[in-house]
């Protein structure tokens, strides 16, 4: 897949700094012209990653970084990926990589609601667990209607 550029931004994990990670999502998803409806559904899924980062990842007297990295892939996907370097990801300390595809549900969550909402609302969702986690969210902008 041809890569079209990629845009990367390191934040402290905390709460406050999950606003511009929005606004630049923004920025770039409307560049690359999706739709107000899948720019909602982008920014829920990617608060989500960033929220767990900011809860799990890190012990709170100790806050570490998210980076996110947005890549534009063949123009109409856009893969967005959060990464903390924090505690491993517990569901996949035992493997390097996993993918949720093809797991339940009751497999990938353990009592929330993120991970679950990530999967509803992309089209692909990876997780890379090694020292720390890196979640890898895919959406595919649909054809565009021509006036
Ligand atoms: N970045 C991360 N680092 C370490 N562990 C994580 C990370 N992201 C998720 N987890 C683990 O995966 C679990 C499931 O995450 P999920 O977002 O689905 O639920 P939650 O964060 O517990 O609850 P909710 O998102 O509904 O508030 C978390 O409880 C946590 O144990
Ligand atoms: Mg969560």
């Amino acid at each position: 897949m041809r890569n079209d550029g990629t845009v990367t931004l390191t934040v402290p994990a905390k709460a406050e700094f999950v606003d511009i990670i929005r606004l630049t999502l923004y920025g770039i998803a409307a560049k690359m012209k999706f739709s107000f409806e899948e720019i909602e559904d982008m920014k829920v899924a990617v608060s989500e990653a960033c929220n767990n980062a900011v809860l799990h990842a890190y012990d709170h007297s100790q806050p570490g970084q998210i980076e996110v990295s947005f890549t534009i892939m063949n123009e109409d996907r856009l893969q967005i990926a959060v990464s903390d370097s924090g505690v491993s990801f517990e569901q996949v300390t035992d493997r390097t990589t996993s993918t949720l595809h093809g797991k339940s549900i009751d497999e990938i969550q353990s009592g929330g609601l993120g991970l679950y909402l990530m999967q509803a609302l992309m089209d692909e969702v990876e997780i890379r667990s090694n020292q720390g986690t890196s979640v890898i969210l895919t959406k595919r902008r649909l054809a565009q209607e021509t006036v």
